[in-house]
């Protein structure tokens, strides 16, 4: 009977972990007590950027450039709709992976449901409600999309595909890339620093 119970705990212990981290990654619903939380994190880690009024305005901001986000006028850069607005999923990755070139640092060591605390603090500080409208293509000229943007779906990589990449290739990479994708194109500024990547799939040591 023993021998059955190893078994038994190991795989209890394998399908709670698989749940556990399951869960990690759903979006739980915004309630008063994670606005709480978010408020708690954002009062400790992003005042001193983003400033005590939220205004982009902290202790450091004169600092930097570019400036902290303002989190009252809510005008978001990365953004995954027509109308320019963030989804809570925009915000969170952004606060999950920060924004490279700037002083906004990747908060992904925080909690999950800290970061969604954040997300839902930062969304009700906003003048204007930060709403996502029913999804609207635009019209032929870009203009009236509203919702969020789909991307389309990546085309087969077949054979048209592959004629079609070559013509391309041959027209706007080959002069510095070379004819065969190995970095040995005509064009001189392509032969310095940092060198052209080959596209032969070998890395430089086998060049
Ligand atoms: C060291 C300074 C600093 C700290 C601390 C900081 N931020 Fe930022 N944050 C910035 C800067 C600078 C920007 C603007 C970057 C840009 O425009 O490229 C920014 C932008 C943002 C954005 C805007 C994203 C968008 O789409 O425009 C969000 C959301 C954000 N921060 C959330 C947070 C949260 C939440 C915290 C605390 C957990 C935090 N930040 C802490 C400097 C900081
Ligand atoms: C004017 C010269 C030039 C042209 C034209 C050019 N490239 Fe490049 N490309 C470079 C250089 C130089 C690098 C290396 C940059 C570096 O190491 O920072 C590079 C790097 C790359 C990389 C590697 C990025 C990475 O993460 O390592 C890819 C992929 C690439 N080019 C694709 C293309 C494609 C596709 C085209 C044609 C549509 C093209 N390039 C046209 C000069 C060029």
């Amino acid at each position: 009977m023993k021998r059955f119970l190893l078994p038994a705990v190991l795989g209890f212990v394998v399908l709670l972990i698989t749940v556990v981290s399951k869960t990690a990654e759903v979006k739980p619903p915004s309630t008063p007590k994670l606005v709480a939380l978010g408020k708690q994190i954002y009062a400790q880690q992003c005042v001193a950027c983003h400033g005590i009024g939220a205004r982009g305005d902290g202790e450091a901001a004169y600092l930097l450039y570019p400036k902290p986000r303002d989190f009252v006028a809510a005008r978001y850069r990365l953004v995954s709709t027509w109308d320019r607005v963030p989804t809570d999923q925009d915000l969170f990755d952004t606060i999950s992976r920060g924004m490279p070139g700037s002083a906004m640092p990747s908060w992904e060591h925080l909690a999950t449901e800290q970061r969604w605390g954040l997300v839902y603090y930062i969304k009700s500080l906003a003048e204007k409600p930060i709403k996502i409208r029913a999804q609207k293509m635009p019209a032929a000229d870009g203009s009236g999309g509203e919702g969020i943007i789909e991307v389309p779906k990546p085309v087969p990589f077949d054979a048209a595909a592959r004629a079609r990449a070559l013509e391309l290739y041959k027209d706007a990479c080959a002069s510095c890339h070379g004819d065969t994708g190995r970095g040995d194109g005509a064009q001189d500024h392509c032969s310095l620093p940092p060198y052209s990547r080959g596209h032969s799939g070998k890395s430089d040591a086998d060049e």
